[in-house]
């Protein structure tokens, strides 16, 4: 692991005022860099950004953006014009880089990038220097222990979390902090582990530069540091890469196939307090002779619900490609980069692994003595943030799991707002071949519907309920209404639990 010994955080309100002071905020460098900059920046191609600040006539910004984004070396009175440069110095991170041209110099020791939390908070993400994820370079560094800073799936989980308010969060493999970051918005106690101590400094710095509350941190692996303690909250972006050997710690759980993904959900239940939520990203192997719906399914502990969402699938020379790529291999000797493809390949042939899949899985402690547990593939495209989208779907679970058929007619529903009706078919055709609902915000679902359930979802205004509603329809259609009473249910409950339906809920009903 490295040893690099990090900055403290004894200065980081002085710090985070300068910083501010200076406009190093997400907006501050979408203004200063243009947005084709700014957005390679994300992508870790730094050419545009090192364009956009050269030549030291930006002020105080740029000097922030060269010396945190862009791991240049600036000259010292440049650096104590944007912030407090002694305490940078004397904390740890900036360092003295020489004379250059007869100046002063100085540079970073770790990268800090601004992140906009979900409120407009100007937040920082303090990781490893050139870690952030992605680029065409790989990360830029393959020493085991490396921090990075947010990627693609650190936002993506961050979206997905339910943000009730709640007394106690935890965050496992919490790397440079974002996931504790955002807990500390809504979470009394955040406890955040990593089984790399420098992940925990990261964190550490991560929250005082960004001026959030300070977090328990615990080093020690998945659930072991926080012994018997529950939580209402469990998120988790864990090490989920499922790779020949444990390389590096930040993806490779170093358990072999999907077992740390499992390990992580089969020992959440027992940590979630009643009503608590879980919710990791994972991969899990599709195996020849077994279908990943079953696999996942035999993942879900006692007494929770769960949903689980396949976002994507990869052969396994796909996925050895993009994470041989991560690590930078492909810019390697050929020769290893054959040697440890074939690593690759051969640990999948010994798995009978054929693919692996990308997703969300989230529990929600119940203990239900019929617990709901979706496992579904939905790889469209989804509108993020989707917390209450969650929170949504366990509501109606439990609304499904109070009401038979019976009481399902009893009901009365509204159509979701946003939902639109596609017909499908040739153009021209009197009839459309099918009908497909379709929801613009969320999930963004569309499902399939007949003349019934497009015309019942029609005239769901909760005004008459859903068995007077289908009477009217057999009436027009001169179909048995008795028939269709006793058909229509199981469309009914795919509607609401896909949340295209909403059931009313009035007082004495
Ligand atoms: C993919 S990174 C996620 C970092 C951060 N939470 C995010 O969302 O960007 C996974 C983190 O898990 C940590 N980790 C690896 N193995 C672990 C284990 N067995 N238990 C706990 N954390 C682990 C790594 O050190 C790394 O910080």
């Amino acid at each position: 692991m490295s040893t690099t010994s990090l900055p403290t955080p004894d200065h980081a309100a002085e710090l985070r005022s300068a910083m501010l002071a200076a406009g190093f905020t997400a907006d501050g460098l979408l203004d200063l860099l243009g947005a084709p900059a700014y957005a390679a920046l994300a992508r870790s191609e730094t050419v545009p950004a090192l364009r956009a600040t050269r030549g030291g006539g930006h002020g105080p910004l740029a000097t922030l953006v060269r010396l945190f984004l862009l791991q240049q070396t600036v000259p010292y009175a440049h650096a104590a014009a944007a912030l407090p440069v002694e305490a940078a110095l004397a904390d740890g991170w900036l360092r003295r880089a020489g004379a250059a041209g007869g100046e002063d110099t100085v540079d970073a020791t770790v990268d800090v990038r601004p992140y906009g939390g979900p409120d407009g908070e100007d937040w920082f993400i303090v990781s490893d220097l050139g870690c952030a994820v992605g680029g065409a370079g790989g990360i830029g560094s393959r020493e085991e222990g490396v921090v990075l800073g947010v990627g693609g799936a650190s936002t993506t989980l961050a979206g997905i979390t339910v943000r009730t308010p709640v007394g106690s969060a935890l965050d496992i493999g919490t790397g440079s902090g974002i996931q504790a970051l955002h807990a500390t918005r809504h979470a009394t106690r955040v406890t955040a582990t990593d089984v790399n101590p420098r992940a925990l400094g990261f964190t550490r710095l991560t929250l005082a530069l960004s001026g959030a509350p300070e977090a328990e941190l615990l080093t020690g692996s998945l659930f072991e540091p926080v012994g018997e303690d529950t939580y209402d909250l469990i998120v988790s972006n864990p090490p989920f890469v499922i790779s020949p050997g444990a390389r590096l710690t930040y993806r490779d759980g170093g358990m072999g196939g999907d077992d740390l993904c499992r390990t992580l959900v089969q020992q959440a239940g027992a940590r979630l307090n009643p009503g608590g939520y879980a919710q990791f990203l994972g991969n899990w192997q599709h195996v020849e002779g077994e279908d990943w719906h079953d696999r996942l399914r035999s993942w879900v502990p006692r007494g929770c619900d769960a949903w689980i969402v396949q976002r994507d699938v990869q052969d396994v020379t796909q996925y050895a490609e993009l994470w041989l790529r991560d690590a930078g291999d492909h810019q390697s000797d050929p020769a290893e980069y054959a040697r440890r493809y074939e690593e690759w390949l051969d640990e999948f042939e010994a798995r009978k692994t054929k693919s692996v899949g990308f997703g969300w899985i989230t529990l929600r402690r119940t203990d239900a003595a019929e617990p709901s547990i979706v496992v579904e593939e939905w790889p469209h495209t989804v509108e993020q943030p989707l917390g209450e989208a969650v929170t949504a779907h366990f509501a109606r679970q439990d609304y499904l799991r109070a009401h038979d058929d019976a009481a399902l007619l009893e009901a009365h529903f509204t159509l979701v707002e946003e939902v639109v009706q596609e017909q499908v078919g040739p153009p021209g055709a009197e009839d459309p071949e099918h009908v497909v609902l379709r929801q613009n915000r969320g999930m963004r679902r569309a499902t399939k519907v007949d003349t019934v359930g497009a015309g019942f979802a029609g005239v769901c205004d909760g005004s008459l309920s859903a068995g007077r509603i289908l009477d009217a329809i057999a009436q027009l259609m001169q179909e048995d209404p008795v028939v269709l009473r006793d058909r229509t249910p199981e469309a009914i409950r795919l509607l609401v639990e896909q949340g295209f339906l909403e059931p009313v809920t009035r007082p004495g009903r």
